[in-house]
Order: C-alpha cells, then structure tokens, then sequence
C-alpha cells in the first residue's frame, strides 16, 4: 500500500487531502458571521493591517490586481475604489461559501468584479498578467505554500508585487499573553459568538504552525522572488511580507 502524504492540520498530523477537506468545513462554517468575528477577536485591529497593506500596495489607476483568498473582499474592495474604472480587480478564494459572502458584500457596495473560485497552488491565469497579487490570511491555510508562491509569482509581471498579510512570530514578550488570549479565549469566544469552538481551536494552532518571518521570506525567494522584505505589525502578531518578481 503506497503512503499517502502528510501534512498538519492546526496541531494534528492529517494527510493532505484530508487537510484541504478540513480547512474548507472550517470556512463553510465560518462564512456567514466571519466578518463579525474578525472584528471581535482583533478587536478591530485587522482593519488596520489591511489598510496598511493597502497603502504599501499602492494600487494605481488602472492597475490588474488578483487578491487570493480573498474571503469576503476587504482587500478587494480597497483596491477597486484605487484601480478604478480601468483597473481590474479580481476577487478569488478557493471556498465558495466565503466567496459567496464576498460577492454580495461587494455588490452592496456598488462594486461588481469577477469572481473566482480557485486553488492558489493552480491559478488559472496566463504568466506575466497582475500588477499586483495579494493573499490576506490565506497562505497559512494552503497545504503547498511553496507551489502556491511559485504560482503567485508567475502570474506577477516583472516588476509586480506580491502581498503576503499573515498571523506571525510575536515579539517574545508577548508570547504568555498572546498565548493565553489564543488557546483559552478565542475557542470560548468562538462557541459563544459562532457557536463554533473548533474553527477558533484551528485558527490559534494554524498560526502556530505557520513559518516565521524570516523562514516565510525565504520561502519567498525560493518561490523565485528577487527581492523580499517585510514589515511587523502589532509587535509580529501579523507581518506584510512584500515579494517582487525582478
Ligand atoms: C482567514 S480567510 C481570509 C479572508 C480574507 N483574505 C481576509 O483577509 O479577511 C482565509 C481564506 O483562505 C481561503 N483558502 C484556503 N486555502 C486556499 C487555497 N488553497 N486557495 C485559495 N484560497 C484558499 C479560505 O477559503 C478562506 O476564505
């Protein structure tokens, strides 16, 4: 009997298929209230990471921009308003539920853009296409972050930006209370709000298990990006890594 791959799961040891399947019930199960729980559990503090996000983007007129993971559009929707009306803005997420939520947050908004539902580790887009490619708290769900970034990385023109907004490495005297907060509030916080602790259990140890700043910028450079850096937000509770295909 061949042995199937492995992969992790927040903290348990799963095979990858079984990882893609439970990433997607967790964001099944997230969809409808996950705008309220972003804001409750950051306290808010996730729309300034990505309104910081979407100054160092500095989207320009006209500009090809494809958000992965988009989710319910935060991004996308900031840099529709930057592209404007001869820019193109795509909205992608590989989970129809989250899509679903997005597309009609956007449509409320006046603003209507493709949306995609697709892998980022297979994007269905010719090389050399965006100006831009964002992932906002996607990459850790992906089961080959590397094939992913190679992926982000061909559809970039040269000269094209990536935008990596992760959940991080905290600066070590946050660790206890960061701690605390992660493993004893956000489950609770989650069965009472989303009536879902397990999701909220995911969410803590998923970013546990997710590469450091400097571990994920070398994984940049392998993805064939020349030049990388990033940026700590909220003391690494988030970092805004920033890759550009030279
Ligand atoms: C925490 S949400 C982030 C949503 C949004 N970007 C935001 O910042 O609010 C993570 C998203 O990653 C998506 N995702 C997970 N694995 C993916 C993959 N392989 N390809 C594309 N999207 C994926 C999930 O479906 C989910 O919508």
């Amino acid at each position: 009997m061949t042995q199937q791959a492995q992969t992790h799961f927040g903290f348990e040891q799963v095979a990858e298929a079984e990882k893609a399947r439970r990433v997607a019930e967790v964001f099944d199960s997230v969809a409808q209230k996950y705008d309220l729980m972003n804001d409750l559990l950051s306290g808010g503090l996730h729309r300034a990471w990505k309104a910081y996000a979407v100054a160092v983007a500095n989207v320009q007129p006209g500009d090809k921009v494809l958000d992965i993971a988009g989710g319910t559009g935060d991004l996308a929707r900031a840099f529709a308003r930057k592209a404007g009306a001869y820019g193109e803005v795509m909205l992608t997420d590989i989970n129809e539920s989250m899509l679903r939520v997005g597309r009609d947050r956007l449509l409320d908004d006046g603003l209507a853009m493709p949306t995609v539902a697709c892998d980022a580790e297979h994007l269905p887009w010719a090389d050399n296409r965006f100006d831009l490619v964002s992932v906002a708290f996607g990459l850790r769900n992906m089961t080959h972050k590397d094939a992913a970034l190679r992926e982000m990385h061909r559809v970039l023109r040269p000269g094209g930006k990536l935008l990596v907004l992760e959940f991080s490495r905290v600066a070590k005297p946050l660790e206890k209370v960061y701690d605390w907060y992660s493993f004893q509030v956000l489950p609770r916080l989650g069965r009472l709000v989303a009536g879902d602790a397990d999701s909220y259990r995911y969410l803590a140890e998923s970013i546990r298990m997710h590469p450091d700043q400097d571990t994920l910028k070398s994984m940049m450079r392998e993805g064939g990006f020349g030049h990388v850096d990033y940026h700590n937000l909220s003391g690494g509770v988030v970092a805004l890594h920033v890759g550009i295909k030279c």
